[in-house]
């Protein structure tokens, strides 16, 4: 395919397995530079396995993902590595060294990458958790904090890094109402302030609404659906209705 100027992220004709049966099926994906994009569906869809084929983690069956005007299908590891420096992932637990206080988490990936200079380490460090709402924890470690607090410490850890693409896997499960709300409004707040694309994977369509300025909906290993927030309140897809309205299903 041609890179496109566009789009920072293309998946086409991608197919994804893990030995066995196909999880997702030629499926073609694009996210523009800048824009929040949120990837939709029911567990186990294969939601994470998208993000994985991103991240060039997981090698496709067969099509091909550009990143950034780069085709990384075949790419080898150590090339892998230099576009992977492009994005950052905020997993579903947080996936912070437990060994490590917050400091030395956030800025991890800065001085194993050399992403920043010593001298400008720290005040990344203190500019992303500020950015969080965490300045004061940064000699805590991971068993100090909640699982709210956890997950700011990982987005943190992704804004140092200052990465073209953060990926948000489930970013409000598994959180209580309160600080699911709170980290909306964070991720809101990170789509306002900065040139950064955002890429959501979530079952949640709430958060879809609030979140995404598009959404793809992800089902038995195609995408059935794609269009702003307005366009998933409004189609009349079946799958989609059931989705966002389980209780207009009659069983
Ligand atoms: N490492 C793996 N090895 C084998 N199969 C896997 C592996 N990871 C995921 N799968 C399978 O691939 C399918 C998609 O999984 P995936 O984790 O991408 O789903 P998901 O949409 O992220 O789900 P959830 O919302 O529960 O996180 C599932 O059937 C899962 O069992
Ligand atoms: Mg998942």
């Amino acid at each position: 395919m041609t890179p496109s100027r566009d789009s920072i992220i293309r998946l086409r004709k991608v197919t994804l397995h893990y030995g066995g049966d196909e999880v997702v099926r030629e499926v073609d994906l694009d996210i523009r530079r800048g824009e929040t994009k949120v990837i939709l569906g029911p567990s186990g869809v294969g939601k994470t396995t998208i993000l994985k084929a991103i991240l060039g983690l997981l090698r496709p069956a067969s099509g091909e993902i550009e990143v950034d005007g780069e085709e990384i299908s075949k790419l080898p590891e150590r090339e892998l590595v230099k576009i992977r420096l492009k994005m950052a992932i905020v997993f579903q637990g947080g996936a912070l060294f437990d060994s490590m206080t917050v400091g030395e988490n956030v800025s991890f990936r800065l001085r194993e990458h050399g992403l920043a200079p010593p001298g400008e380490i720290e005040e990344r460090v203190q500019s992303a958790l500020q950015f969080v709402g965490l300045a004061g924890a940064v000699k805590l470690k991971p068993a100090q904090l909640s699982g709210g607090m956890k997950k700011r410490v990982a987005i943190a850890r992704a804004l140092a890094a200052k990465p073209e693409v953060i990926l948000f896997d489930e970013p409000t499960t598994g959180l209580d109402p309160i600080n699911a709300f709170n980290m909306e409004l964070l991720i809101l707040k990170l789509k306002e302030s900065r040139q950064v694309t955002i890429v959501i994977v979530t079952h949640d369509v709430g958060s879809a609404l609030r979140l995404a300025d598009s959404v793809a909906m992800l089902h038995e290993g195609k995408f059935i659906f794609e269009g702003s927030p307005g366009e998933l309140q409004q189609s009349s897809e079946p799958v989609v209705r059931a989705f966002r309205e389980p209780g207009s299903i009659v069983l």
